[in-house]
Order: structure tokens, then sequence, then C-alpha cells
């Protein structure tokens, strides 16, 4: 965590920033967050990831005092009060203090700034194992704080030597507990249409190869794909090579998965010089 925050409206030491112990953020489990990176202290797609937040309060029924302008304006002081050349910034609002300890209120809302590390070289070398999980994530379009079931059940697929999971449920694939899954064939691009957080790198990607398919996929396409790749943030597109004991294609990453990886850097640094 870097030196500086924002906390109920002022810039503070992250230090600190306090919230109340019986917030239902905390013991319910009830608020919101979104994540972002800098790059060359440059606060890559903000405009999306503003507006996500926005509509996750919107969403949760959770007050938030600010405005896209304000928070904007905040994020990048602090950017230059922590000298935050490429870092992550994370945004949070709870669900608030209740005298029921259950229905939201007015909750506390904070920006950190942190340390950012992606995935090593070799990952996107050789790409990731996932573990094929049967769930789906509730309320999936927003971005709660609830991760307690992939938290708890990553214990697993860590022993396994797996990087994550691919949630299915019915047969059908939505996403992973942290990214959102593309499957290739036949040169043919798809991603899944529900159940499915809409990430800013999705949407990215979604525009470098605008001809791919929005649709339901099942766990035996992706297993049958000829490549398989996640997004997020903390990601950008790293090649998953193996789901459970199988490998994906020839085990390697595949050319479009590459392609739009190098697709994807370059836009971002585009736009951070
Ligand atoms: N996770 N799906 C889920 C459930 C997510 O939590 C995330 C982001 C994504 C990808 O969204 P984006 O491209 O906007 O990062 C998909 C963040 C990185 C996290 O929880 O750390």
């Amino acid at each position: 965590m870097k030196t500086f925050c924002f906390a109920n409206s002022q810039i503070i030491e992250s230090e600190k920033a306090k919230i109340h112990p019986m917030d239902i953020g905390l013991i319910r489990g009830y608020g919101i967050f979104d994540f972002f990176r800098t790059s060359n202290y440059s606060p890559v797609f903000l405009n999306d990831y503003l507006d996500r937040f926005i509509r996750s309060a919107e969403k949760t029924f959770l007050a938030l005092d600010f405005g896209k302008e304000e928070l904007s304006q905040v994020i990048h002081e602090l950017i230059e009060k922590n000298d935050l050349k490429n870092g992550g910034i994370r945004m949070f609002l709870s669900g608030g203090v209740s005298e029921n300890h259950f229905s939201p209120t007015k909750g506390s809302f904070f920006i950190f700034c942190e340390d950012l590390d992606f995935p090593s070289k070799d990952k996107y070398e050789k790409g990731v194992k996932l573990l094929a999980l049967e769930h789906i994530r509730s309320i999936a379009d927003i971005k709660t704080t609830n991760y307690a079931f992939p938290v708890w059940h990553s214990k697993i697929w860590k022993k396994e030597g797996a990087e994550d999971v691919i949630y299915h449920m019915n047969g059908q694939v939505s996403e992973s507990s942290r990214s959102n899954i593309f499957i290739v064939k036949d040169g043919k691009i798809s991603t899944p249409a529900n159940h499915i957080l809409h990430g800013i790198t999705r949407k990215r990607l979604l525009e470098l190869a605008p001809q791919t398919q929005i649709r339901n996929i099942t766990l035996k396409e992706a297993l049958n794909a000829d490549e398989v790749f996640m997004t997020s943030t903390t990601k950008k597109v790293l090649p998953v090579t193996q789901i459970d004991e199988l490998k994906i294609g020839n085990g390697h990453p595949g050319p479009i998965t590459k392609k739009l990886l190098e697709e994807f850097t370059e836009l971002e640094q585009k736009i951070s010089v």
C-alpha cells in the first residue's frame, strides 16, 4: 500500500484510514470496488473504470458522494503524491453501518494506491493451467467485494499447480475468478455472453477483434479449443494452455492469443505516453 490514500473525502496517510468494524462491508461482505492501473503515471482506461464503479454503486443502492470529475481529480492527485508511475488503484465503497446489521446505509469510501506485479514472463511464454470448477457468481455483472468462494478455493487450485479456475454451470462457461475468458477455434474468437463481469480488458479486446462472437460457450468447447486465454487488468491477455489435466490445442500459447496481447500492449502504450 502506498503512503497516501483518499478516505472519506480527504487525502490522508494510508495507515490512518479507518472503517467501523460493524460495517456490513465487513460483517456481510456487502460493498463494491474497482481496480485499475497506471502506466507511466497515466490511469489506463480511467473513464471506463469510473463508469463501471458508478454503475456498481447504483446497482447496489449505495450512495457515492463523488461524480466522475471529482473522482478523476482525486485520482490524479493521488498518483502525483504517491509517485505512482506503474501501479494499481483500488476504489472501495462499503455497505455502511446499519442498525439491523443487514440493510445498506451510508458507506465509507476509499481510494488506495498499490504496487502491482504482472504474472511472470514464463507464464506468458508457456501459458497457465486452470481448474474447471462448477460455480456461478451471483450478481456477476456488479463488481462486489464478495470473493469468499474463490479465496477459499484458491488453496486447492494452488495445490494443483493451477493459476486460477474456469467457472462453469450446466455445461456453460462464464469466467475465471478475476478474469474473463476467450476461446479460439479454427481462427474464430468467442467469449461468454452471460453471468460475467463486463471486464474493461474484455471490452478493449472486443474492439481489437470486433469479429469476436459473444455467445454461450460450453465447457466441452473450451476443452476442445485451439487456444484459450484470460483477460483482466492485472493479467492483460494471459494464455491458458491446460484445463484440469487436458492440454489446450498443442499445449502452447497460440498465434491469436500472442497477437492480441501484443496489440493490447501497444494500445496501452499509445494512450499512456
Ligand atoms: N478482477 N471477472 C471478474 C470476476 C473480475 O473480478 C475481474 C477483474 C474481471 C476482469 O475485469 P477487468 O478486465 O476490468 O479487470 C472479470 C480484478 C482485476 C481483481 O479482482 O483483482
